[in-house]
């Protein structure tokens, strides 16, 4: 099995609980690349994820004329965690204005997709954004980690709180070694 795990971080404050998932990943044996959005990069610098998988990371669509065909043909499973409301939407629309929704929209239909949500409780709540989780639902093409109910960091306790990161990686392993067909 091809342990290739390409990990999407957006802008949200549980970015910091992506280091936690990057570096258990790594200790179970995946090789780990980060894409950041440039807003998850003000909450964690790619120095951190850098110095955790040993291996560049990336911010940029520009940064080498095929990033996003290469990183989306590497992967045997893509995460994204924390999933921002806004890439939410984009992926909801099939929008690509930034390295990581285009490589999520270039990924093989055969490759898992696995997504970890986490914000605020309205903003989880918003009819646009369940309208926006419906809509990818109908796509039947990713795998939701929900988000769980505690106190948030905003200080609200409700939904919206990053799912556990040992269940966030058991999911990916899962979506790698029992694939539904798509
Ligand atoms: C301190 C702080 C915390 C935030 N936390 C979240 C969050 O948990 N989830 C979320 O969807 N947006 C959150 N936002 C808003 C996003 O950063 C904002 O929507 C941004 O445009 C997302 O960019 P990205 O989706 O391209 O990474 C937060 C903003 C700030 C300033």
């Amino acid at each position: 099995m091809n342990r290739n795990l390409l990990l999407g971080v957006t802008g949200g404050i549980a970015a910091y609980k992506a280091c936690e998932l990057t570096s258990l990943a790594v200790k179970a044996g995946w090789t780990v690349e980060v894409i950041l959005t440039a807003n998850a990069a003000r909450f964690v610098g790619p120095l951190t994820f850098a110095g955790l998988t040993g291996r560049p990371v990336h911010t940029n669509t520009f940064e080498d004329a095929m990033a996003h065909i290469h990183l989306a043909r590497w992967a045997s499973v893509a995460v994204v965690a924390p999933l921002s409301a806004n890439v939410l939407g984009k992926l909801a629309c099939g929008l690509a204005d930034d390295l990581l929704a285009t490589t999520l929209l270039a990924l093989p239909r055969s490759t898992p997709c696995v997504l970890a949500p986490a914000m605020n409780t309205e903003m989880w709540f918003n009819p646009a954004v369940q309208r926006n989780i419906r809509w990818i639902d109908e796509l039947q093409r990713y795998t939701w980690v929900a988000p769980t109910e505690k106190r948030l960091a905003c200080g609200d306790v409700g939904v919206g709180a990053l799912a556990d990161v040992a269940d966030i990686l058991a999911a990916a392993t899962a979506a790698v070694t029992q694939p539904t067909p798509r």
